[in-house]
């Protein structure tokens, strides 16, 4: 079928099966693009990549990436900006060039056209090859939100009270998590070739049985991804545990 299901022990073995998979495809198309994403479900993965870079020569010079989301407002130097995330994760120990690295702008003055330029961005570099996906608890990609209809491209969330309330243990308080967000649509999302979702924990046990085998509704954004050709969910033993 067009669904793979990777089941590891635990949260270092879905990191490094993850890293292995986007290895794989820069190993054999250098000039790829890859859709990243941020979370901490993700960082084991992108630690693993940098190892990969530091002893077996993983090349990042010639990839191109997109990643799915940025708060709304929120500036650059803002350690809790998935700008800097990604700087911190993964960017500033490896040799990718920065010019081809595209994140949502957190200080976009028109919004409008920071969402349609990006859309224009993905396209013009030939479409996403390899989608990287994390997974809310209330099941959303990137920052679609359940709602009773989904957004197909970028543009402007506001953040769901649950995801304000998740995100803030990376936040002084709930009061400085940003109400909004520029986050790829999920019509942007299925557009890639490839989509590899990771998710780690008791905490998604649940959302991950309703987003494989529940009915496919705005909401649990992630049961589209039923629909796409070509999709891996890479689950640790906990995020699998109710399948
Ligand atoms: C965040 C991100 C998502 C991510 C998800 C899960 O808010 N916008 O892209 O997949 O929520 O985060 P975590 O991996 O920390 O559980």
């Amino acid at each position: 079928g067009n669904l793979r299901i990777y089941i590891e022990s635990n949260y270092e073995e879905m990191s490094k099966k993850a890293a292995y998979i986007l290895s794989s495809q820069i190993r054999l198309y250098p000039q790829s693009v890859i859709g990243l994403a941020t979370g901490g479900t993700p960082v084991g993965m992108y630690k693993e990549l940098v190892r990969m870079h530091k002893e077996e020569d993983l090349d990042f010079s010639e990839l191109t990436t997109f990643n799915l989301d940025e708060y709304y407002p929120i500036s650059k130097d803002n350690p809790q900006s998935y700008y800097y995330y990604m700087m911190d994760n993964l960017f500033s120990h490896v040799n990718i060039d920065i010019n081809r690295v595209h994140i949502p702008n957190g200080m976009a003055e028109d919004v409008k056209e920071e969402c349609k330029n990006y859309e224009k961005m993905i396209r013009n570099a030939g479409g996403v090859s390899l989608q990287i996906l994390g997974i809310g608890p209330n099941g959303h990609i990137g920052f679609n939100e359940p709602d009773t209809k989904l957004e197909p491209y970028t543009h402007l969330v506001e953040l769901d009270e649950k995801t304000i309330e998740a995100n803030s243990r990376y936040f002084n308080s709930m009061e400085e998590v940003p109400k909004q967000a520029l986050s790829m649509g999920v019509k942007t999302i299925m557009s890639a070739k490839k989509l590899v979702l990771l998710a780690s924990g008791k905490n998604k046990a649940e959302v991950i049985k309703e987003a494989i085998m529940g009915g496919i509704t705005p909401e649990i954004p992630a049961s589209f991804l039923q629909l796409h050709p070509d999709v891996t969910f890479i689950l640790d033993a906990e995020a699998a545990s109710q399948l």
